[in-house]
């Protein structure tokens, strides 16, 4: 539910002066400025003036459970009045920080029964690449570091993970770690010459990164639209 004494005029100034935006057309934002969402609710936002939309990106994808859920509300608020935070760092944890490592322990597949908390996706994406890193340290194998990536997977926005990222587009005007980070075709079929069969595509795409590298401590691979997992070298 929105508060109603917020003046949205005002806000939209506050945001326009003081706020730096990711992803932003500055020439046009000095301009323009937000669109201030105000409201929302189960699957809608709302702006300022009440519009509604249907929000179709989940936020940014991570709105899962849709908005203004009560159930979520009562949960933090609970979890804020017990104990809102504490640093994990070495041999302290948290009651939801225990319990919910040994739920994802129990629905992740496999062995794959060890959690490690971040606030995103880019920091988990750097969080790998220094634990895989490490790894390989630990093993004496300290050449071992090369990350490969495909054009146009989307990784994130930290330095690594930006660097990680294979569309140009967000290069633009940043530096990007080259040492390290390889990227190579993108499996997109719909751009296969037109002579090629799907087969010989993916025959292709499969040798490229078969060959082409060494040292490589692992891949990072979008199978489909905003999903990626990660493949540590054997
Ligand atoms: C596949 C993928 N990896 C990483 C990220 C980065 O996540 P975050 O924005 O939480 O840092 C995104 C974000 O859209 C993503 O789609």
């Amino acid at each position: 539910m929105s508060d109603n004494n917020i003046d949205m005029n005002t806000v939209w100034q506050q945001d326009k002066d003081h706020y730096i935006h990711p992803w932003t057309d500055f020439s046009t934002f000095k301009e323009t400025g937000s669109m201030v969402l105000a409201d929302s609710d189960n699957v809608h936002v709302k702006d300022g003036d009440g519009n509604s939309y249907l929000d179709g990106i989940g936020g940014l994808w991570c709105v899962n459970i849709g908005y203004a859920r009560e159930e979520m509300a009562q949960a933090i608020a609970e979890q804020v009045r017990q104990i809102p935070y504490y640093s994990c760092f070495g041999h302290h944890t948290t009651v939801p920080a225990a319990q919910l490592a040994a739920k994802l322990a129990e629905l992740a597949p496999g062995n794959l029964n060890h959690v490690f908390y971040g606030c995103g996706g880019s920091v988990a994406n750097d969080t790998a690449v220094r634990m895989i890193h490490f790894y390989f340290n630990q093993l004496g194998k300290k050449t071992k570091k090369k990350i490969i990536s495909r054009i146009d997977g989307y990784h994130g926005s930290t330095y690594m993970a930006m660097s990680i990222t294979g569309v140009k587009f967000d290069h633009i005007g940043f530096d990007i770690d080259e040492q390290l980070v390889h990227h190579i075709s993108c499996p997109n079929p719909y751009r296969r010459p037109e002579d090629q069969s799907l087969e010989a595509f993916c025959d292709e795409k499969f040798r490229n990164w078969k060959t082409r590298f060494w040292n490589w401590a692992l891949i990072t691979l979008q199978p489909s639209l905003l999903s990626q997992f990660w493949v540590p070298a054997a």
